[in-house]
């Protein structure tokens, strides 16, 4: 490893991750569509193997990478025994090819193929399954586009996709946090919150799920991915939260590092202390290299707790010490300040908004069951509108947890938060911490039923769900 050359580090890091070079240039137009196949895999996890999901090319690349002005095309392959469907998070393909099921597609029977062919927007973005059991198994991958910035730009790229793992399927999770309501934890085998005191109440709001592991591009703090990386040099980290309930704070060591685009769109660059990401969410972040060299963890923290993953940028030579998977003390949750301090690089145009909608993000722990306006998928009401109208739309949490919201088939611009009006990310996925609210301007966009949910998969699963319904 010590002795690759930074280039072949590089072919090797994409074909591991998807995120870097090889893989996206196997599928050079005029060649056939690149196969993405979902499959099962063994990951060892805390020295046991884990039977996960995943999204693998035949040369094992993970997902995918675009270069500039490259559509989205791919065959996708059913290789497990159950229906599947996969979603390109970030991407605003036709609605038949969201992939979200029924809606309108069908779910893939196993052993089905399905060709998609739209064009792809740049950012960092991801895959994942549809279906919040499949999504907690691992079922996502990266699908990164490359701009011609990203081309000209010197700097290596890296992409971090960051999951939490438990060898509890959702099933039993959600029976039991139905059974013990007033103490989520209880009875659960894996490492739970200490017990009492402030640590476990505090845990109960922001934590409902406790998970075996905690991955980064799959591995431990026990066996961290390593990446080399050069002297002076600049990294763009594409941190992607495919995490289905733990939102992670990202803690660069201290390297100086700045955020570049949210949810694939640039923004003003600020400072990147103290970032978090929420599940479904990206970060682009340029690390600079000290001159002098070293091994550089870059951890993601699970908020309001000690577990945390990360890999390390090394450069040639460095020692690279053990990392510990506990952090000494709790990370600091997901606050609203950073979503308010952020300013969109390419900002909506202003106009007055034609259509606006109140929604109120709702549910309890006990019983556990997570709503929109107090109702469940199946008794939503949707959210309507013509295609090309200007939509704010008004999200208030008036339940005790925070909930990641996504909408598909548009990008969003917060326009107020902290109870300013701002010129804030334009995003697919915005978090909405409790007892908060904030304001989203859209552009209606093309004809179709689009999902609008929680992207806390648990949540997600009691049907935290509604649709934005755009008429032509
Ligand atoms: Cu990333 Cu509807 O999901
Ligand atoms: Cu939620």
């Amino acid at each position: 490893m010590i002795s690759l050359s930074r280039r072949s580090v590089l072919a090797l890091g994409g074909a591991m991750l998807g995120g870097i070079g090889a893989g996206g240039r196997s599928a050079v137009a005029g060649t056939d569509a690149p196969v993405i196949r979902a499959t099962t895999r063994i990951l060892e996890i805390g020295g046991r193997p884990a039977r996960v999901l995943g999204l693998l090319q035949p040369d094992g690349t993970a997902g995918m990478t675009l270069e500039p002005g490259m559509r989205f095309r791919a065959a996708l392959t059913n290789g497990l025994d159950e229906p599947t469907i996969i979603h390109w998070h970030g991407q605003i393909p036709p609605v038949e090819q969201d992939g979200v099921g029924d809606m309108p597609a069908p779910m893939l029977r196993p052993g089905e193929t399905r060709r998609y062919d739209f064009a792809a927007d740049p950012g960092t973005h991801w895959m994942h399954a549809h279906v919040p059991d499949q999504e907690m198994r691992l079922l996502a991958a990266p699908l990164i586009v490359r701009s011609a910035e990203d081309l000209r730009a010197d700097r290596q790229e890296v992409t971090l996709l960051l999951h939490d793992f438990s060898f509890t399927p959702l099933a039993e999770h959600l029976a039991r946090l139905n059974a013990a309501p007033a103490d989520p934890h209880a009875g659960h085998a894996g490492h739970g919150a200490p017990a009492g005191g402030a640590t476990a109440a505090a845990a109960m709001d922001l934590n409902d799920i406790d998970f075996d592991a905690y991955l980064a591009n799959d591995r431990t703090l026990s066996d961290p991915q390593v990446v080399r990386v050069e002297r002076g040099g600049r990294v763009l980290l594409r941190i992607i939260n495919g995490a289905s309930a733990t939102v992670f704070r990202i803690d660069t060591g201290g390297l100086s590092a700045r955020i570049l685009a949210v949810d694939g769109q640039p923004v003003l660059p600020i400072a990147a202390q103290r970032f978090a990401l929420a599940m479904g969410q990206r970060a682009d972040l340029l690390v600079e290299i000290p001159a002098g060299g070293g091994a550089f963890p870059m951890l993601a923290l699970r908020e309001g707790a000690t577990e945390r993953t990360g890999i390390v940028l090394a450069t040639a030579g460095a020692e690279i010490r053990r990392i510990a998977p506990l952090g000494e003390a709790n990370a600091a949750p997901y606050a609203s300040a950073q979503e308010a301090a952020l300013r969109a690089a390419l900002p909506l145009a202003s106009r007055p908004p034609q259509r606006r909608f109140d929604v109120a993000l709702t549910g309890t722990m006990a019983p556990y069951a997570w709503t929109i306006d107090g109702r469940a998928w199946g008794r939503h009401r949707p959210l309507q509108a013509r295609s090309g109208e200007r939509i704010e739309i008004a999200l208030t949490n008036r339940s005790g947890m925070a909930h990641p919201m996504h909408l598909h088939g548009h990008r969003f611009q917060v326009v107020e938060a902290g109870g300013r009006r701002i010129a804030g990310a334009v995003r697919d996925t915005v978090q909405v911490p409790a007892n908060e609210r904030l304001v989203l301007a859209l552009d209606a966009g093309q004809p179709g039923r689009w999902m609008f949910h929680c992207h806390h998969m648990p949540h997600l699963a009691t049907g935290m769900m509604t649709e934005f319904v755009v008429e032509g």
